[in-house]
């Protein structure tokens, strides 16, 4: 029997060791994904966010049946002033002409919708189909 405390004594450094390994590691870990969070720019994401918002409640609309001018007028409002930002937050893609050209169609299809606002289910329906066509192809090209 040779120092028969030895191993209880070793096995609870270990322990130590492998719990203080594996805090700093989780600590390091938060840390890195802290700063790569920082180095993205929240702009472009929130924009697509607050869109995709906004039609989302369109579309809702048509599906309780609210389909009147006072419902759909602001939607397609602030759709159609986000819309302007859309060269600001993809500053790397407002130069490719393909960007633009889905870029200028989804305002295109606002303008139309503003000049001769939806004033019933069937004319918001046509929009809102338009305004996902136009959401899709510019995806397709640059998501
Ligand atoms: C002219 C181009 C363009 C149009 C039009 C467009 N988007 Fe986007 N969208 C993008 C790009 C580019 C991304 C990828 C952004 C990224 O990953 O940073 C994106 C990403 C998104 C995302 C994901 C955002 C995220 O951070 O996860 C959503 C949601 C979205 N778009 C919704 C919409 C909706 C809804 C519409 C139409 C009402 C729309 N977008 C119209 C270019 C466009």
């Amino acid at each position: 029997m040779t120092e028969p405390s030895r191993t209880p004594s070793n096995a609870s450094r270990y322990l130590f060791v492998l719990i203080a390994g594996l805090l700093i590691g989780i600590v390091a870990a938060v840390m890195a994904m802290r700063a790569i969070q920082a180095r993205q720019d929240p702009f472009p994401g929130s924009l697509m966010h607050v869109m995709a918002r906004q039609s989302q409640m369109l579309n809702d609309s048509r599906k309780q049946n609210r389909c009147t001018v006072n419902d759909t007028l602001p939607r397609l409002q602030t759709l159609r002033a986000l819309s302007n930002d859309l060269d600001l937050a993809f500053a790397g893609l407002r130069d490719d002409p393909r960007f633009q050209q889905h870029a200028s169609r989804f305002r295109a299809t606002l303008n139309d919708a503003l000049a001769a606002a939806p004033a019933d289910c069937t004319a918001l329906a046509a929009v809102t189909e338009q305004l996902g066509n136009d959401c899709k192809a510019c995806h397709q090209d640059f998501r």
